[in-house]
């Protein structure tokens, strides 16, 4: 079973708030979850390893600590992912950008695909998938069953809000991908959008309705 790593880092869940709350217009809600992701990468990347390399500072010859190259790939989940990517990219700028164009029908509530476009390479890389949102998981779940057709190395999934009913699909479905989310809050309503959640995310990061 995967993982669920709640990030309640208290500027985090400041900035969630902010975003939780309806006057938030579109330019300071694309500030704040670009703000949130970078702090949101900062865990995701935690695990990732580092090696022993030998430098001088300005007073000795020492070994000190650096990644390893581990190559790495962003895929944010069109449209609303593109929200957290250059939030992400401010720590690890050399990774690689995929990406996946998904939307859910407003009817049947099912995921439908538009576009995919992943680094040739995919196959020797670690992705960070991201969508603000998981509600009913349908959208990220879609998203990895293509994703890993492509076979890469391992895939983190990262969202602002997760819904216990998209994190349960996402973990039976898919339990090899562990969820980092800023909060699991508590249901979905009929419309499938997350209670208390912050609405309709990419929505509000782009001001259309
Ligand atoms: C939103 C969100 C997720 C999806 C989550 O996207 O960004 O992709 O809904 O819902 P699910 O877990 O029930 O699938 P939306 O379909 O509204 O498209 P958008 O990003 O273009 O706004
Ligand atoms: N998509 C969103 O943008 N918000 C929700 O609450 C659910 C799905």
């Amino acid at each position: 079973m995967s993982e669920v790593h709640i990030i309640d880092h208290p500027l985090i869940q400041h900035k969630l708030t902010l975003l939780r709350m309806e006057e938030t217009g579109p330019k300071e809600f694309r500030e704040l979850t670009d703000e949130v992701s970078t702090l949101l990468a900062y865990e995701v990347t935690r695990e990732l390893p580092v090696q022993e390399v030998k430098i001088e500072t300005p007073l000795q010859k020492t070994t000190a600590r650096m990644m390893s190259g581990k190559k790495l790939a962003v895929v944010p989940i069109l449209r609303a992912g593109l929200g957290m990517l250059d939030g992400i990219l401010k720590l690890i700028p050399t990774a690689r950008v995929g990406h996946i164009g998904l939307y859910r029908d407003p009817e049947t509530l099912k995921p439908v695909e538009y576009y995919c476009k992943l680094p040739p390479d995919v196959n020797e890389r670690e992705l960070i998938v991201v969508d603000p949102m998981l509600a009913t998981g349908g959208s990220a779940a879609a998203a990895l069953d293509f994703i890993k057709k492509k076979n890469p190395l391992n895939i983190r999934f990262m969202c602002l809000v997760a819904a216990p009913e998209g994190v349960d699909k996402l973990q039976q479905e898919h339990p090899d991908v562990d969820i980092y989310t800023a909060a699991v809050d508590d249901r979905l309503n009929e419309k499938a959008y997350i209670l208390p959640g912050l609405g309709d995310a990419g929505d509000r990061l782009y001001g259309t309705r």
